[in-house]
């Protein structure tokens, strides 16, 4: 690969979008180098050990490490000299009142201002509410009147998961800066990232902050829309997955986010739609859709455990429930907001004894769970169980043998939130059966 020292990168946070936005840009050639102050994740990185769950991602540092040209350190007065580009991708939490809590931000911002020398761009890939910008920006001006610089909005897109893949082949980069200087560093860093290039849209600040909110808002409004018609096609006696099909091939709609489920879960959907709110309120706006939104999700993922006491004949007092997935999605470790805990909580607060496993999630899992015995795969997890629930759709649980299952289980019965199966097909092995809005 062709070097481009031309640009050097310093990326504040190596959690997933710092890590993986560091990683994959030098990558790419340039120089980066990730500062965290978790000195227990720097030591890691620098022995090729990855603290997150993420495909691909170690066999990226390790070679970028070998190619001298990926750093990772506690010290950010080390890593900024000659630095063009520093990208903040600290967290920005819920804070209690709904809205993101930006003291990550701005302490990093406080900390970057003194070691600013020569013309730097600030990039803020943490997604931050409308405003923060013009407040990082002053924040650096009172600390460092004198110091050269822009800050400009480059939010992120990355789904956990598809990390890499995601960063290194977006569908857009959107670039929020009035400043022309940043503006033509920004689009020399961005240039390298393919031969056609995704389309990088240039905005000013505000748009480029609210864009990324509204962007998430929208995939979510997508899935609370897709889970209430699943709710209507079970009250109408219709087939959600014939119908999202249906409506996802008119390409005004897309057949993206139409996939119905528990609830959707993470640390960005939950976070961001309520920030959205905060935001909207704090503005004087109305973002009553968004709001609703939240609530159908909220209502569904607190409801779910009603369908697998359904399916036991009304209760699950005395049973043993084997749920399968524990991450919020697949392919990752993360269980932030994953809707398979208040399926667990509320099974267990009706009596039920819960078996789990995940295939990657389990000890991120221990510390928020009580009473669970976490066991070795399916099978181990289905013995003497009443009732299996699919609440992750990886692909461990793709193609299971039902007539294995059943040998093991106590009684014959499978809760399919993220309608992995087809009901015949399971129905065949003499389980009683439920999934998400279909007959
Ligand atoms: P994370 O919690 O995984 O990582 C944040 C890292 O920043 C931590 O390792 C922490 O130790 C470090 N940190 C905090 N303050 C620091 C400081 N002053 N100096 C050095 N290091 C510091 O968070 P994340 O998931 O990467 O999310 C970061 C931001 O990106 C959030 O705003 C999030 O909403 C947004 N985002 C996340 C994703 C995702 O998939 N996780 C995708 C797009 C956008
Ligand atoms: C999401 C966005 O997809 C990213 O573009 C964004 O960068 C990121 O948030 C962020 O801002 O941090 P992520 O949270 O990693 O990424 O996960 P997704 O794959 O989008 O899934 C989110 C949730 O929606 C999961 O619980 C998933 O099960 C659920 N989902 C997704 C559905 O229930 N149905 C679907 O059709 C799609």
């Amino acid at each position: 690969m062709t070097r481009r020292r031309d640009l050097k990168i310093t990326t504040i946070g190596a959690g997933y979008v710092g890590l993986v936005t560091g990683v994959c840009f030098s990558d790419f050639g340039y120089d980066v180098t990730c500062v965290d102050k978790n000195a227990r994740k720097i030591e890691q990185l620098n022995a090729g050990e990855m603290p997150i769950f993420e495909d691909g991602l170690e066999a990226l540092v390790k070679r970028n490490l070998r190619e001298g040209r990926l750093y990772f350190t506690t010290d950010l007065a080390a890593a900024m000299p000659d630095t063009d580009v520093v990208f903040i991708g600290v967290g920005t939490p819920q804070a209690e009142d709904g809205s993101a809590d930006l003291q990550y931000v701005m302490a990093a911002a406080r900390e970057l201002a003194p070691l600013l020398d020569g013309f730097t761009v600030i990039a803020i890939k943490s997604t931050v509410p409308v405003g923060t910008g013009d407040k990082v920006e002053a924040l650096i001006r009172e600390i460092a009147p004198e110091a050269d610089f822009a800050v400009v909005s480059n939010p992120e897109f990355l789904r956990e998961g598809a990390a890499i893949s995601d960063f290194k082949d977006p569908d857009r980069v959107i670039i929020g800066t009035n400043n022309d200087k940043a503006r033509d560093v920004m689009a020399r860093l961005y240039r390298p990232f393919s031969a056609l290039g995704p389309p990088i849209v240039f905005t000013d600040r505000r748009t480029s902050e609210l864009l990324k909110y509204a962007a998430n808002a929208f995939l979510a409004t997508k899935i609370s829309f897709i889970n209430e018609i699943a709710d209507l096609c079970e009250a109408v006696g219709a087939n959600v997955t014939d119908l999202a099909f249906g409506m996802g091939l008119d390409d005004r709609i897309g057949s993206k986010y139409l996939a119905p489920g528990p609830g959707y879960g993470g640390s960005c959907f939950p976070k961001d739609t309520l920030a959205l709110l905060d935001i909207a309120e704090k503005a004087g706006a109305q973002a009553r859709i968004v709001e609703q939104v939240v609530n159908v999700n909220d209502t569904r993922k607190r409801s779910m455990a009603s369908k697998v006491i359904d399916l036991c004949g009304g209760s699950v007092s005395g049973m043993t429930v084997a749920m399968l997935g524990l991450a919020f999605k697949p392919d990752t470790d993360d269980v932030r907001e994953t809707p398979a805990f208040p399926i667990i909580e509320n099974l267990q607060r009706a009596g039920a004894t819960v078996r789990a496993f995940d295939p990657a999630a389990m000890a991120e899992s221990k510390p928020h769970l009580t009473d669970v015995t976490y066991c070795s795969d399916a099978y181990d997890c289905a013995a003497g169980a009443d009732v299996i629930v699919l609440a992750t759709e990886w692909s461990h649980f793709a193609a299971l043998d039902f007539h294995r299952l059943g040998e093991q289980m106590a009684a014959k019965r499978f809760a399919d939130l993220r309608n992995v199966y087809r009901p015949e097909d399971v129905r065949r092995y003499g389980f009683e059966y439920v999934s998400i809005g279909r007959p």
